[in-house]
């Protein structure tokens, strides 16, 4: 008999922000300015294609990453964190180059560098403490909870008033991902800081990644209540490793730019749309993949152009409580980045094979992949069993216990005290 899964419950606004709050006292020897939180994210559909300007679908988690923050009035950056509580990483802004800081402190110091940068010449240094229970490197955004928790800080404490709208909250989010690209190193597209500074409580954030667009039109709100349809949605971490700056996920990036060149377009949406809207999508599809020079590239297109097309799919569905269909198209997803796309490993085969055994109506696995987690929706009541049956499954095999937590949609971040 294997050991029970572990499940990771959230943190309240009221613990995080004890936790960050003491931690901060004790790193400096003063009290914060305030504390500010903000959620990781699974996404329901749409992998692999918000930097193809295409669409994706994340949820909020309620597991979030808590910052007490206060300003300086110097340059300088101090960064702790629950994790390692004794050891302070300090930064200098001034004269600050990308990739000029390693190790976790590159997140929140390149989300400064970033913010002055695009302008905001009042960000100066400031000292931070995190806690967070967002499950590291898990694919659940564990990066993009600590870019935009500290975002939504230095916003409040700078007084750059983005954090209030959604318009606003999108330079935050530029800053966020300048950080995560450009300090941190990890190429990542955009999904991430969206959904944990965008996402609502109670739905799924329909984003829109298509140059131009406005604030409006980049960003629908959809119903997302699980429990009405008596199913609930659980997330489990893997735990197989799992790094976006390791140079797997830049090179799917630079797979589908090079495609959408050799198809002399700007981006794989402009083909997906075309291929989608079609009157006969199948062969408009192979007639696009026709002109592709080798099978890695088609089947990296593949995935692409299906994926979009299968996000309002999924919307369609959902909306009209066909949770069957969600389930087959969430399916098809998996499928895709599994054979396609071939981001999946051993540990995400496995839990979504068992997932599906065991009746979840649809199973795959969500984030970039390389490791990290899977989604299944399964019979609400049966999350705890069917992590187990995984958890059995992963001892059999050798592989590293799994952890699991179960997912309702949650709202983006905000000031927490
Ligand atoms: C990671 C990246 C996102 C997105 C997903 C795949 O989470 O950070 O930008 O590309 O992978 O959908």
């Amino acid at each position: 008999m294997t050991e029970p899964i572990e499940f990771i419950d959230p943190l309240s606004d009221e613990e995080g922000a004890d936790q960050a709050a003491d931690l901060f006292r004790s790193a400096y020897g003063q009290e914060p300015q305030g504390v500010w939180a903000s959620p990781g994210r699974v996404n329901l559909i749409g992998e692999h294609t918000d930097y193809n300007a295409g669409l994706c679908l994340p949820i909020a988690l309620p597991h979030r990453t808590f910052v007490a923050i206060r300003p300086r009035a110097d340059t300088t950056v101090r960064v702790v964190s629950t994790l390692s509580p004794d050891s302070v990483t300090t930064a200098d802004l001034d004269g600050l180059q990308a990739r000029g800081v390693k190790g976790w402190a590159a997140y929140p110091v390149g989300v400064a560098w970033a913010l002055r940068k695009a302008g905001y010449s009042q960000v100066t240094g400031f000292d931070a403490a995190f806690a967070s229970c967002v499950p590291l490197g898990s694919g659940l955004s564990s990066s993009a909870a600590m870019t935009c928790s500290t975002a939504l800080g230095l916003d409040g404490v700078f007084g750059l008033g983005k954090g209030d709208s959604d318009e606003g909250r999108l330079a935050l989010i530029d800053a966020a991902i300048d950080s995560e690209n450009n300090m941190a190193g990890a190429s990542t597209g955009g999904l991430d800081q969206s959904a944990s500074l965008r996402c609502r409580e109670g739905h799924a954030l329909l984003l829109d990644f298509r140059p131009g667009l406005t604030a409006q039109q980049s960003a629908h709100q959809e119903a997302c209540d699980f429990s009405k349809y008596g199913l609930e949605l659980l997330v489990l971490d893997t735990q197989a490793q799992h790094a976006l700056n390791d140079g797997q996920y830049l090179s799917r990036r630079q797979a589908c730019e090079n495609a959408a060149r050799l198809l002399g377009v700007d981006n794989l949406r402009e083909v997906a749309d075309e291929v989608n809207e079609s009157a006969d999508p199948a062969s408009a599809l192979e007639e696009v993949l026709a002109k592709l020079p080798d099978d890695v590239t088609r089947r990296r297109v593949r995935h692409v152009i299906t994926e979009i097309g299968r996000v309002p799919q999924f919307v369609d569905a959902f909306a009209r409580g066909d949770m069957e269909q969600a389930g087959r198209l969430m399916d098809a997803s998996g499928d895709s980045l599994r054979y396609d796309y071939e981001v999946t490993v051993p540990e995400l085969d496995t839990a979504v094979e068992v997932a599906r055994s065991c009746g979840a109506l649809g199973a795959r696995m969500t984030g970039g992949g390389f490791g990290g987690s899977i989604i299944a929706l399964v019979k609400e009541g049966t999350g705890r069993q069917v992590a187990q049956k995984i958890a059995d499954a992963f001892a059999q095999k050798g592989f590293h216990a799994p952890r699991a937590l179960s997912a309702v949609a949650s709202a983006s971040g905000h000031r927490v005290r």
